[in-house]
């Protein structure tokens, strides 16, 4: 893939794709453009799969019973001004000073899911702590039980393996209803959205110091939110704040095989390992696009895009574009300045990257200081999951030496 980038940057950098009707863009500049500048290129006007499906579900199940109801929406498919104010409702939660007290709590829970395996000399790396821990985290933030694990590991693996081409992605019109991914998707919504329905009922009643309960006491307007916006407020919470970061643990572990000496490196100088991250997010970008609608004409690098299309934002290509990061190709753990747009840019900036620098910050070191001679296992190819928006493996075999 980042061949084909490097050859979309240098050839097209503002690229049509006749076989789906979607317009992809590939250098830095034209990616932060796209991603920061909503006048011309909304969230809100995408009619993505996801949107659609929803409506759809929910739209069934008020017909089944009656109840007059409508999408949830959500703030990573929201324009201002809505989007600031629904924003403002969370982001109290995820600055790095709220979430300095979850340190010790990420911790111990990295140390209890290293104690399972440190003596076993083996383990998957992502079955084994990389999707716990961001998963226990969240759940617990959101105040959803983390037994519930595995439910929300049949939903993001759901998700993730999603197998829509762009085109059906943008344009799931009425025809592709009977289209078997759709139809699983929609169940998928609706298995999740019935139990959030669930939490909301007993936080009503029993409120506590969690986020659910949090936005179940919110206003915008002077008004709560609706059940439908919260439910989809605690699912976007919910599958970002645990697939995401997921992806950037197993990322790390395996750009530290594959880059020795600076495993080398961090081991010997731990204080870098905040500008590691950096290079991780960087180099291996969890996320590796983005996608908005245009609101008018725009013209970009001479391109004329026409108003209303789809465009892709590829945010793997921008951040090795070497117009703006000298030896892109290059692993650097101490790579100063590192201006990567792996957590996007502009007024949906993610709202969870310090949650999941923190997350990382704690947990790589103590993996790399409790499972010396970490090696990812090559017996077979590694497993991606599928679907073109998030990088991440299915599996990751590393063996270490045991503890005694
Ligand atoms: C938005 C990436 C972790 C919650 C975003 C966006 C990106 C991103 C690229 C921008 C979306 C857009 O512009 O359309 C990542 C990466 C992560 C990560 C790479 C980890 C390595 C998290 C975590 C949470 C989270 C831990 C926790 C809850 C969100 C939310 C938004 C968002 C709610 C929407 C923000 C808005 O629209 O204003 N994330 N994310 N993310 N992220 Fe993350």
């Amino acid at each position: 893939m980042y061949d084909w980038f490097r050859h979309m940057r240098d050839t097209h950098p503002v690229w049509f794709d006749e076989t789906s009707k979607c317009w992809h863009v590939f250098r830095y500049s034209d990616v932060n453009r796209v991603i920061t500048d909503y006048e011309s290129f909304s969230s809100e006007r995408r009619q993505g799969a996801f949107a659609r499906t929803r409506q759809t579900a929910i739209a069934t199940e008020a017909t089944q019973d009656g109840r007059e109801r409508r999408a949830g929406r959500s703030i990573i498919a929201m324009d201002p001004p809505q989007h600031r104010q629904y924003r403002n409702l969370v982001s109290q939660s995820f600055t790095p000073r709220a979430l300095a007290r979850l340190s010790g709590r990420i911790e111990s829970i990295t140390q209890d899911l290293l104690d399972q395996v440190r003596f076993s000399g083996q383990m998957d790396m992502v079955a084994d702590i990389a999707y716990p821990l961001p998963t226990i985290v969240i759940a617990e933030m959101l105040g959803v039980p983390t037994s519930d694990r595995p439910l929300f590991k049949q939903w993001a693996d759901g998700l993730l393996n999603r197998q829509l081409s762009d085109a059906e992605f943008f344009r799931p019109d009425e025809a592709q209803q009977e289209n078997p991914e759709i139809q699983r998707l929609r169940n998928l919504f609706e298995e999740m959205s019935d139990y959030f329905e669930e939490m909301l009922k007993e936080r009503r009643s029993q409120p506590r110091n969690d986020m659910i309960s949090d936005l179940l006491a919110a206003e915008v307007d002077g008004e709560h939110l609706s059940n439908e916006d919260t439910i989809s407020f605690c699912i976007i919470l919910l599958l970002a704040g645990h697939v995401t970061t997921t992806n950037l643990l197993s990322q790390a572990i395996r750009c530290f095989d594959e880059h020795p000496d600076a495993l080398e490196q961090a081991r010997k100088q731990p204080e870098l390992i905040p500008s590691a991250i950096e290079e991780i997010l960087r180099y291996a970008s969890p996320v590796w696009r983005l996608s908005r609608i245009t609101q008018t004409d725009v013209t970009i690098d001479s391109v004329t895009i026409p108003a209303h299309a789809p465009v892709f934002a590829w945010l793997a290509s921008a951040n090795r574009d070497e117009r703006q990061f000298p030896e892109p190709e290059r692993f650097d753990i101490a790579r100063t300045p590192n201006r990567h747009i792996a957590f996007g840019h502009g007024i949906h900036f993610c709202i969870g990257a310090p949650l999941s620098r923190l997350e990382v910050s704690i947990a790589l070191p103590m993996l790399i200081k409790q499972l010396p001679d970490l090696h990812v296992v090559h017996d077979r190819p590694l497993e991606l999951f599928e679907g073109r928006t998030l990088f991440g493996f299915q599996h990751l075999p590393v063996t270490f030496t045991a503890s005694e």
